[in-house]
């Protein structure tokens, strides 16, 4: 089973002639309103990836189509609860070249009670994952409770943030991480980033492909060489199909090259979560 504790966001997405610069007003070109958020987008890739997910976050009063539209992706969010606030939100700029730059409002995700996250943990134990990202409150405590029952925690340090990154780091077992957040962390932890052997990282480099590095050994699979028209997600869903392919006993190399090739073809397709692959297009594409 993948846990999945994470955010949930209204993705408002605005195609843009270019990034607005400061003090620029832009006209977009187009707007869509979609399911995102950092942890909704991975839950929907490991289920389409085939994976059993349950997300275990929260929205608020507004958020009940967010909860249908996870749970028509197959994800359970029996553990998704509604609070007394507002959904988290994002603002999603996408230029013509594919890139973007978003601004998030996190409501509901970062209101989040332990009491909920203990009670979605409850049968969790030996061979289950947990999901973690960086758009929610709790992620320390919930993955020192995850270690605590002998789940492989993953934690995707997105968005960056050196503070969170400190305090989930002693209970990871697989760090996912860009090219920019590993510089950051070791910019963060100076050498000691080496003085973790234990865990897992994976560190991916857009063109240039993915490492697996463990043990001061590194596995590298390279990028499938693709004309990106939206690559906003992508990561999200590399990170879910590899967890999916983990939890199918898939071998690291194997598994990365599943969510290579997931997200080389999300890269290819407008939007988020939406926009991620189901499993039989990833291997047709394998
Ligand atoms: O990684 C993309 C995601 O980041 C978007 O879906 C947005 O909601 C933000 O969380």
């Amino acid at each position: 089973m993948i846990y999945n504790f994470g955010s949930i966001n209204a993705d408002y997405i605005y195609q843009v002639p270019h990034l607005p610069v400061p003090g620029e007003t832009l006209a977009a070109t187009a707007l869509t309103r979609e399911l995102g958020g950092k942890g909704a987008n991975q839950s929907v890739a490991a289920s389409r990836a085939g994976a059993q997910v349950i997300h275990v976050g929260a929205v608020g009063p507004d958020g009940a189509w967010a909860i249908s539209e996870l749970e028509g992706h197959g994800v359970d969010c029996t553990h998704v609860t509604m609070l007394d606030s507002t959904t988290g939100h994002a603002i999603i700029n996408v230029d013509t070249g594919g890139e973007n730059a978003i601004v998030i409002f996190p409501g509901a995700n970062q209101e989040q009670s332990l009491t909920d996250v203990e009670s979605a943990f409850m049968v969790a134990g030996q061979g289950d994952f947990l999901l973690l990202q960086n758009e929610t409150n709790l992620q320390a405590k919930a993955a020192k409770l995850a270690r605590s029952k002998d789940m492989t925690v993953v934690y995707s340090a997105a968005p960056f943030s050196p503070d969170s990154v400190r305090a989930v780091l002693p209970y990871v077992d697989i760090l996912v991480m860009n090219s920019v957040e590993f510089s950051q962390l070791t910019e963060v932890l100076g050498d000691t980033i080496s003085d973790l052997p234990a865990m897992v990282q994976i560190v991916t480099k857009g063109s240039a492909g993915v490492d697996w590095i463990e043990n001061e050994t590194t596995r590298h699979v390279p990028a499938r060489k693709v004309k990106p028209v939206d690559t906003t997600g992508a990561g999200d869903c590399f990170a879910g199909y590899v967890v999916a392919g983990l939890a199918e006993g898939m071998s690291p190399e194997q598994a990365l090259r599943l969510g290579t090739s997931a997200a080389a073809l999300q890269i290819q397709r407008r939007g988020t979560a939406g926009a991620i692959p189901i499993r039989s297009d990833v291997n047709a594409l394998l």
